[in-house]
């Protein structure tokens, strides 16, 4: 992010002395990317922020995947992961610790979760994340501040912010979790090239909300559990986690300035772009990470030209698989395959995919499509986790041609 931001108490130049009301000087930290050489922030603790008296193992929920072999397109039903284990589970489960991964790959990990309980403090020093609201209010404490967060908000959270979730209370909290092994940015074609959202991005800097003021909260051996790079086994990528244990809060910023901080960024502010003939996805996208890139299908008026086809051409995605997360409205281009909001679709490189046959014809005259979708493509192949194999509906390759194997009459006929 190049969107400066100042916050709170900061001395009028950098790297000076900076006293608190007792004389004492505050502690002064860069938190910046890429060695030095790209977007940071400087933020003033009253306590020593490296100050741990204690690190010991985190176990981290079960990260394994397999391949998707034999190659398969596959609908994976979200909402039953956490509606399986009764309906108040969701009560006592967070959104760092109670999240299920569904599919991963050694670039990005997509999990779901349902949350009720305040995380633990936690921060992800892989990459960044970008967490999707699928419903719910919350608010994300971070070093930096508060973010008030609600329904349809993409919160960014850089490496290593420390951060908790607070949900509030009476409601679930549904979230859908994309964490990179890199950065998540707005596409660079969307940016000048000294940082500024250009006239033709969907969206611009008003549209981003950053901390508003700082927490300034004060104790003593406070927990905070780190996901970080390590030795463990390739299937998990080499995830692992520890728990520190740090002597000082670390919500204990006064201010801060920079470039680098945690933000939100809600569906509804994206402005989608249409045509007289189908847009291909590169108009839907929001942001992008290396080796993946964040798209929305958002509600929108829909192709215009008298002959039009307005649901998607199939296509041959030759570079990518597609993880589309159906979140609200009705789907068009899948209808009468059980897809429905709490659905995710994987169409894997390596094979053709597109609307169901019926919904071609249905779509034609249409002029407004009332469906909101977050896709995320990836460009390596994606692996499913536990949580994807638990809800996969394990007929959804077969809603093209009608059946199956040892199928011989339209059992999956969708007409
Ligand atoms: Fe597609």
């Amino acid at each position: 992010m190049a969107h400066y931001q100042r916050l709170g108490d900061v001395p009028p130049k950098r790297h000076t002395q900076f006293r608190k009301p007792d004389d004492e000087l505050h502690y002064e930290e860069l938190m910046g990317e890429e060695g030095f050489s790209s977007d940071s922030s400087l933020l003033y603790h009253r306590g020593v922020p490296s100050a741990i008296v204690d690190s010991q193992v985190w176990e981290l929920p079960d990260l394994s995947t397999r391949a998707n072999h034999p190659l398969k397109p596959l609908h994976l039903r979200l909402h039953g992961l956490f509606e399986d284990a009764g309906e108040m589970a969701w009560k006592s489960l967070d959104a760092v610790t109670g999240r299920r991964l569904v599919l991963g790959n050694a670039d990005v990990r997509i999990s779901y979760a349902v949350a009720g309980e305040p995380s633990p403090f936690y921060r992800n020093a892989i990459g960044d994340e970008c967490v999707y609201v699928e419903g719910g209010n919350a608010t994300v404490e971070t070093v930096f501040g508060a973010l008030q967060v609600r329904t349809g908000d993409y919160v960014v959270i850089p490496r290593a912010t420390t951060h908790r979730w607070v949900p509030e209370s009476g409601s679930p909290l549904r979230v859908y979790a994309v964490e990179a092994n890199s950065h998540i940015t707005p596409p660079k074609r969307y940016l000048s090239r000294f940082g500024q959202f250009l006239e033709h991005s969907p969206y611009c800097e008003r549209d981003l909300h950053g901390p508003v003021e700082p927490l300034l909260c004060e104790g003593e051996d406070v927990e905070v559990l780190i996901k970080h790079r390590g030795s463990g086994s390739l299937a998990q990528q080499g995830i692992v986690g520890t728990r520190m244990t740090y002597a000082t809060h670390p919500f204990d910023v006064v201010g801060w300035d920079g470039c680098l901080y945690p933000y939100t960024f809600n569906v509804e502010d994206f402005e989608p772009i249409t045509g007289r003939v189908h847009q291909p996805p590169p108009v839907h996208q929001v942001f992008e990470g290396y080796n993946f890139v964040i798209c929305n299908f958002c509600p929108r008026k829909v192709d215009y030209h008298p002959l039009a086809v307005p649901v998607p051409y199939y296509h041959s995605n030759v570079d990518s698989d597609e993880v589309m997360f159906y979140v609200a409205g009705d789907y068009e281009a899948r209808k009468g395959t059980g897809i429905n909001v709490g659905s995710i679709s994987l169409h894997p490189g390596g094979y053709a995919h597109g609307p169901q046959p019926s919904a071609i014809e249905g779509s034609l005259g249409a002029e407004f499509f009332d469906e909101l979708a977050v896709m995320v493509d990836t460009f390596r192949p994606l692996e499913i986790g536990e949580g994807g194999d638990a809800v996969d509906d394990g007929v959804y390759a077969w809603t093209w041609a009608g059946r199956g194997p040892g199928e011989d009459s339209g059992r999956y006929s969708i007409g």
